[in-house]
C-alpha cells in the first residue's frame, strides 16, 4: 500500500542533491531552481548498487560499484569513466555492441510528485 510522504522544500538548496530516507526507502532530491524537483530512488540501475554511497559532482552522480555517471538532471546514463578511452578497442560479439551498448539506456528511476503549499507530496 502506498504512503503519501510530505518533504518541505524550504531546506531543498537549488543545484543540490539530498538524500532523504522515508518509510525506510532511500530517496535522493535534486533542486532544478524555481520550484521545480526531480526525485530519484537511490538504487542503481545498472545492477542495484546503493547511489547513497556515490560521488555527487555539481550535477552528476557516480556510482561507487562500476562508477557510472548518471545526470542529475535528466537521470540519464552520461559514461562509464573506467571504460572511457576503451571503447573503440571494444570488439564486437554476439552479446556485445560497443556502438550500441545498452547501458547508454540506462537511466535513474525517477519519482513522481506534486508540489501543494511549497512540500513535495510523493507517493511511494
Ligand atoms: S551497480 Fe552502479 S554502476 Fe554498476
Amino acid at each position: 500500500m502506498k504512503k503519501v510522504i510530505k518533504i518541505n522544500t524550504a531546506g531543498l538548496n537549488t543545484k543540490k542533491f539530498t538524500i532523504k530516507l522515508v518509510e525506510k526507502r532511500k530517496i535522493g532530491i535534486y533542486s532544478l531552481g524555481q520550484g521545480k524537483f526531480k526525485v530519484y530512488e537511490m538504487t542503481c540501475p545498472h545492477m542495484g548498487g546503493d547511489l547513497c554511497n556515490g560521488m555527487i559532482n555539481k550535477n552528476t552522480i557516480q556510482c561507487s560499484w562500476h562508477g557510472y555517471l548518471f545526470s542529475l538532471v535528466s537521470g540519464n546514463f552520461i559514461e562509464n569513466p573506467s571504460l572511457k578511452g576503451t571503447k573503440s578497442a571494444r570488439i564486437k560479439s554476439l552479446f556485445y555492441d560497443p556502438q550500441n551498448s545498452e547501458d547508454e539506456n540506462l537511466s535513474l528511476k525517477s519519482i513522481d510528485y506534486k508540489i501543494i503549499d511549497k512540500n513535495l507530496i510523493l507517493e511511494i
